[in-house]
């Protein structure tokens, strides 16, 4: 167990790392550096026990990050939705770069990459040699290249460095901070529309927030130069169909699907890797998205 370390964590205001910061600062000091921007974020992540660090990754600011780190988790991202193919370069790719640089004297850092650098594949499963791709272009359409190239600056910097580097390739976090289920929840009560492959079942691997934060410390003890890569995922095969159709069994609510060749295309993933590291996820999907309503949406529950 991560215990007595000094471990700065990037994106804690955000979805993902936000739970992996309020675990470990039960037990270890923990930087969280973000811009705090809005109003109120630096008093929710100060409430975990973390202490809240301004900078900003794109501009290379790292503001009162000591140099001296024992870890280094870095969950960050720029997804501007918009083309700012720049802006986002900077921030994901160069800004990973710049932060191992600035925190080289750690033992080891995890890079939190995505799942959505790969190609969908017609048949079998993605291991972590499968062919990358553009695949989120629809949707976010600067995500997925510049995740690609935060991946080659992690993997470079990792070998000029020494530095031991973990690059997991995440697929899709939930939990009571929400996540893709939830959204989709969201479009059952407004009536809105959920977009699904063609090509479906659009199998996408849930891997629950009490799962991911118990890996941090394996994904640690992983880290390698060169970089380990590995895919970050439950060890279910679950897919938006099965599990919107669970939230309707649980709400009442009906998700009206829209077959589309722009929804994002299935990954159906090998997590051999993880799974021979780190064992099987232990929340069944079922009992994760069930917590997902109570702990967000109680009202929305059946009885
Ligand atoms: N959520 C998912 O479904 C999902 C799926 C697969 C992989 N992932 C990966 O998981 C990681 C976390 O994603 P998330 O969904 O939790 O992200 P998120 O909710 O969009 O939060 C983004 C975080 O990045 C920080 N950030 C953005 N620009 C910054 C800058 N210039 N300097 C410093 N910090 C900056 C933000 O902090 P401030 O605004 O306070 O600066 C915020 O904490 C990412 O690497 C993502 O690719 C996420």
């Amino acid at each position: 167990m991560l215990e007595n370390q000094t471990i700065l964590v990037t994106g804690v205001t955000g979805q993902v790392a936000f739970p992996v910061a309020a675990e470990l600062a039960k037990r270890n000091r923990v930087l969280a550096l973000g811009r705090y921007g809005r109003e109120g974020d630096r008093k929710r992540v100060a409430a975990l026990g973390a202490e809240p660090v301004v900078g900003d990754l794109a501009a290379g600011e790292f503001g009162e990050v000591p140099d001296r780190l024992d870890y280094v988790l870095h969950f960050a991202v720029a997804k501007s939705g918009d083309d700012d193919f720049d802006g986002d370069l900077a921030m994901n790719a160069e800004g990973a770069g710049l932060l191992m640089q600035h925190c080289r004297k750690a033992k080891a850092f995890l890079h939190c990459s995505t799942t959505g650098v790969y190609r969908a594949k017609s048949e079998g499963r993605i291991d972590e040699a499968s062919p990358l791709a553009d695949h989120h272009r629809h949707m976010l359409s600067t995500y997925s290249i510049c995740k690609i190239a935060a991946e080659a600056v992690v993997r470079t910097t990792a070998r000029q460095l020494e530095l031991p580097t973990t690059i997991a390739r995440l697929a899709v976090p939930y939990g009571s901070a929400g996540g893709w289920p939830w959204f989709h929840l969201m479009m059952m009560k407004g009536g809105v529309p959920i977009p699904i492959h063609p090509s479906g079942p659009n199998y996408f691997p849930l891997l629950h927030e009490d799962d991911y934060v118990s890996h941090i410390e394996a994904l640690l003890g992983l880290a390698s130069v060169p970089a380990t890569i590995v895919n970050w995922a439950g060890s279910e095969d679950t897919s938006v169909e099965e599990w919107c159709r669970y939230l309707s069994e649980l709400t009442g609510l009906e998700p009206r699907f829209e077959a589309s060749e722009t929804a994002l295309e299935p990954l159906l993933l090998d997590t051999s890797r993880l799974q021979s590291q780190v064992g099987p996820s232990k929340v069944h999907w079922k009992e994760g998205i069930r917590g997902l309503v109570a702990a967000r949406n109680p009202e929305l529950l059946k009885g």
